[in-house]
């Protein structure tokens, strides 16, 4: 599928993958398409920043690769390895039968991993890379990418260089666990994904949870807006959000109630002192407040 010739076009394309994007998140996308540099989705947990690059794979009908960073990922797991145990059967093979030895260094015993998939050329089109969370893996690692980014080559020693066709379409996430490096972030395009707004996180929440009635789903998202502006270690994203409302639907609940909350928080927050402030008192408090605002 081609690329969306307009930031609407990007909007309607997610929305039908069930991705609500807001405006200035299309925008950004629509620049990175167009201009074809990285977009680094630098936010709060569960905002919908791994979600983008696997919706617009699918609305691009792309093949999705995605690397997924963590402490000490190396090029090995990044990009290729060689299949030793693969290698030496192989070898064994050729010496028991006597045939012509393999050739070692060839694409037959080559592992791929993200990177290098992501440079082949794939049916449909340049694929979606996403590396996710590049916040956990550390600085020579970065250093790394930012090479393989500007680029898009990827040099194998034994075989030599692999060219992306056409380059992929790069979607780096973070979640600010530590400042990402200026040299990888001046490549991208930058975009902040924050909690969405009342009107949007109700959007949301009919795209992935449309079991829920309009008066299920308010009380939900104004009292999950509410909690958010509480001082709790580890506020809910929206992917708590959904998980609460669906949680509720399988308690057959059509409205909130102090009870059914106390007894439901685990969807919501996931830290011990964070369920205890809000047990007792306080979530009748809050949602008092809500109540009051929604009348
Ligand atoms: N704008 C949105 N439209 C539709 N669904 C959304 C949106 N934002 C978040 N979600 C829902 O929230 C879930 C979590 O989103 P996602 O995994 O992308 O969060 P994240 O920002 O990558 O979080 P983390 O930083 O913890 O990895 C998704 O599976 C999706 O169901
Ligand atoms: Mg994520």
């Amino acid at each position: 599928m081609t690329l969306p010739t307009s930031i609407d076009d990007v909007q309607t394309l997610l929305s039908r993958q069930d991705y609500v994007c807001g405006r200035p998140l299309a925008t950004v996308a629509f620049l990175a398409l167009t201009l074809g540099r990285p977009l680094f989705l630098e936010g709060e947990a569960g905002t919908g920043k791994t979600e983008i690059a696997k919706a617009l794979a699918a609305a691009l009908g792309r093949r999705l690769i995605r690397l997924q960073c963590y402490e000490g990922l190396d090029a090995a797991s990044a990009v290729y390895e060689w299949n030793f145990a693969a290698q030496m059967v192989a070898l064994r093979r050729a010496e028991a039968t006597g045939e012509a030895p393999p050739v070692l260094f060839s694409d037959d015993f080559l592992i791929a991993r993200p990177l290098l998939e992501a440079m082949r050329p794939q049916p449909g089109g340049a694929p979606v890379l996403l590396i996710d969370e590049i916040d956990r893996t550390d600085a020579p690692f970065e250093a790394f990418l930012l090479e393989a980014l500007s680029d898009f080559q990827i040099t194998i020693p034994e075989t030599g260089p692999v060219t992306a066709p056409e380059p992929p379409i790069v979607i780096l996430t973070s979640n600010r666990t530590r400042e990402v490096h200026d040299a990888l972030k001046r490549r991208c395009l930058y975009h902040w994904v924050d909690y969405p707004s009342h009107d949007r996180e109700m959007e949301i929440l009919a795209a992935r949870a449309p079991e829920a009635s309009e008066r299920l789903s308010r009380e939900v998202v104004a009292f999950v807006q509410a909690l958010r502006t509480e001082d709790l270690f580890k506020k809910p994203g929206v992917a708590e959000t959904i998980d609460w409302a669906k949680c509720l639907l399988a308690l057959d609940m059509i409205d909130l109630s102090p009870e059914v909350i106390a007894d439901t928080l685990g969807a919501l927050l996931k830290y011990q002192d964070d369920i205890q402030k809000l047990q007792g008192s306080e979530a009748k408090r809050i949602l008092d407040e809500v109540r009051a605002e929604l009348a």
